[in-house]
């Protein structure tokens, strides 16, 4: 399909397209943007095959998707070029590419909701496209022009709107990624990549009550690990998550849904909970493990962090130890425990099991400092909850 101006206008895609916004690494001309297909008419092809719409009352987190999917295609010396929305399918992929074999791939987390009167927005995306840009120069991959990651993101929602959820704890999940798919063997950055996008409308990411916080166990895993400094902890990369199935697996085997990661060198200090940030208050203090290498920078561990501090709530990023948390859980100050990130939104933990003893959080029970969070921040992203910070941005 063509677009008329209005749409691509009312999508940001054409003529409102800020082309000299610097938030990433380099202005980009307006030419480059018509190369990328962006700042015209982006190319659209409808699939003539809709599928059928899962129920809302059962969505799994990432398993149904939607009829769409963006493309682009970056060539050494030509830049990014060609974007494109198409029906949502297999991709063709030569067996020697440089992915399959050396992971060389980037991916981001972020969500499309459906606010009461019918808009579906946005939350703080350009966050999620200064991340892409740091796990990118980390992957000596190409970084993408900011406004372009956004515009990008808006018209592939654009595309299957209808898709996106509204009941209560559901979200339409969006998955940008980037592979690279040059032919070689060479232990060596690729020449050519592929940026896509896909979405999926999900529920909630520890299968709960919809819409409903409920306490989670987490298995505290002392001998496999996460990041080390150094390494790409800090980047969303496929290889973080593949090496840390292992771990998930064992904390199954321990009737817990995932694990908190403790540091590499000393297995002592606490990092990240499976795929989310964590966050423990212990009395009056909020804690989380300081950036810096190992944790990544969640957006909603952003926000948490600009909430409490909002709140007049003492909240510290600084090292903190199991022992402690330990101590503290027994000890009867270990107030709440709760992980953080875009699948994850905010996640109640009511235990945590550590070298074969449960330590017991809240009395197992959701507390009230996870519970105002998830409802301001769940609540701005669907529009129940004024936006006060400008995080939010509408599609439509
Ligand atoms: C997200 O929260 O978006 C993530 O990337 C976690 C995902 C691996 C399930």
């Amino acid at each position: 399909m063509n677009w008329n101006l209005g749409t691509l206008r009312r999508t940001g895609i054409s003529g409102t397209l800020r082309t000299t916004r610097t938030l990433g690494t380099r202005n980009w001309s307006l030419r480059t943007l018509r190369r990328t297909g962006i700042s015209g008419t982006l190319r659209t092809t409808r699939t003539t095959n809709p599928k059928q719409k899962p129920d809302e009352d059962h969505l799994v987190f990432g398993q149904n998707f939607t009829d769409h999917m963006f493309v682009m295609e970056y060539d050494e010396g030509k830049g990014w070029h060609d974007g494109r929305i198409i029906p949502y399918g297999n991709i063709s992929i030569d067996p020697a590419s440089c992915v399959l074999h050396y992971a060389q791939m980037m991916f981001e987390g972020m969500k499309a909701y459906k606010t009461a009167d019918g808009h579906v927005q946005l939350f703080r995306p350009y966050m999620n496209a200064a991340r892409l840009n740091r796990t990118n120069e980390r992957m000596c991959m190409p970084p993408i022009d900011e406004e372009l990651f956004v515009s990008a993101v808006k018209a592939t929602v654009l595309a299957d709107i209808d898709w996106v959820p509204s009941k209560p704890g559901t979200s339409l999940y969006i998955r940008p990624f980037i592979l690279s798919d040059e032919v070689s063997f060479s232990v060596l950055p690729a020449k050519h990549y592929r940026f896509m996008i896909i979405l999926c409308p999900s529920g909630p990411y520890y299968a709960g009550n919809m819409g409903k916080l409920s306490a989670t166990r987490i298995y505290v895993e002392d001998e496999f690990i996460r990041a080390a400094q150094g390494g790409t902890g800090f980047a969303k990369v496929g290889g973080n998550y593949a090496g840390g199935m292992k771990a998930s697996q064992k904390a199954l085997k321990y009737n817990c849904k995932d694990v908190l990661w403790l540091d590499a060198r000393d297995h002592k200090l606490v990092e990240e909970i499976g795929t989310s940030n964590a966050f423990f208050k212990i009395g009056d203090e909020v804690i989380t493990a300081p950036l810096g290498g190992t944790i990544l920078p969640g957006i909603t561990r952003n926000t948490v962090l600009t909430l409490l501090k909002e709140w007049g709530i003492k909240v510290s990023e600084r090292p903190l130890s199991i022992d402690d948390v330990c101590a503290a859980s027994e000890n009867g100050t270990l107030a709440e425990v709760f992980a953080t990130g875009t699948a994850a939104v905010i996640s109640p933990i009511g235990t945590l099991c550590y070298k074969d003893k449960d330590f017991l959080v809240n009395n197992n029970q959701v507390g009230p400092l996870a519970q105002r969070l998830y409802d301001t921040i769940y609540g701005t992203q669907t529009g129940k909850v004024a936006d006060t910070h400008n995080w939010v941005v509408r599609i439509c």
